[in-house]
């Protein structure tokens, strides 16, 4: 892994800090990114303390100025990306589960179309922007790897299943964004099949972060775990599939 080079979106806190300081820690460089600039650049130095081989990158993935200046760089500076992890992602104020206001007691039918648009711009068209900018990149590598980071509410088979947990679960907007995201990771995956480039989606678990309020009962190094795999994953490794440390999720 020493020579790889590695992009992971919203690394500044919770698990993408985690996904960032695993691929480091396998000796890859990596491109720690974040939207706010004083952030980002004080995990990038958290990081370099301890050794690792990283780089600070401005990236707001719904700003596609942003998003050309970091290809750029990393053009610049390698010509090339093995590894791109899309994991930035955001809820809305309204349907933050809490400590104190578990996932299944939000009603799905209070998402406005204005809470999905906000959601879906980050964790969804986000994700395409990125990815598009970065695949001149993930071309000129010899077998790039795509992880995104999804979540079972994200599952249309788990929504599906009244006996499943997921079912009970209101958050609209944020579950419909991971739903889109599971099937552009498919299509991804279906196109570039013949390159070389494995695209995966990546389901951490309930991870104590901002996103929900430390509610989650992991740790972020535990969520980033199978990330950090489906990144580092083997020619011989799936694409097209969504994991859990456990195994397959379903779609
Ligand atoms: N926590 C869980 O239980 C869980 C479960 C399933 C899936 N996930 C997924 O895992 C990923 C990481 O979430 P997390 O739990 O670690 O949440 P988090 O601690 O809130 O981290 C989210 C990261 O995304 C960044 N971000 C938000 N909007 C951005 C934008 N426009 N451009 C660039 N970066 C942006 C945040 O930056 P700021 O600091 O600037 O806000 C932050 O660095 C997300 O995709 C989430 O949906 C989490």
């Amino acid at each position: 892994m020493s020579n790889k080079v590695a992009l992971v979106t919203g690394s500044n806190k919770g698990i993408g800090r985690e996904i960032a300081r695993g691929l480091g820690r396998l000796g890859m460089a990596v491109y720690a990114s974040a939207r706010d600039e004083e952030r980002g650049r004080q995990t990038a130095e958290e990081l370099r303390n301890e050794g690792i081989d990283v780089r600070f990158l401005q990236l707001d993935v719904t700003d596609e100025e942003s998003i050309r200046r970091a290809a750029d760089e990393i053009d610049r500076s390698f010509g090339r990306l093995d590894v791109l992890v899309n994991n930035a992602g955001i809820t809305v104020d309204d349907e933050r589960p809490t400590r104190t206001r578990p996932s299944n007691t939000i009603e799905a039918t209070s998402a406005t179309a204005d809470h999905l648009r906000q959601v879906f711009e980050v964790n969804t068209f986000g994700t395409v922007a990125v990815t598009r900018a970065m695949l001149p990149l993930l071309r000129r590598s010899d077998g790039a790897r795509v992880v995104n980071m999804s979540s079972p509410l994200g599952s249309l088979t788990l929504h599906s299943d009244l006996s499943h947990p997921v079912s009970q679960v209101g958050l609209l907007a944020y579950s419909s964004s991971k739903a889109a995201l599971n099937m552009i990771t498919i299509m991804y995956a279906n196109a570039l099949r013949d390159t070389g480039i494995k695209v995966n989606a990546a389901n951490p678990g309930r991870v104590a972060t901002a996103l929900n309020d430390f509610s989650g009962e992991r740790t972020p190094e535990q969520g980033a775990a199978i990330a950090i795999r489906l990144a580092t994953l083997g020619d011989d490794g799936p694409t097209g599939g969504f994991f859990g440390d456990d195994g397959p999720v379903p779609w």
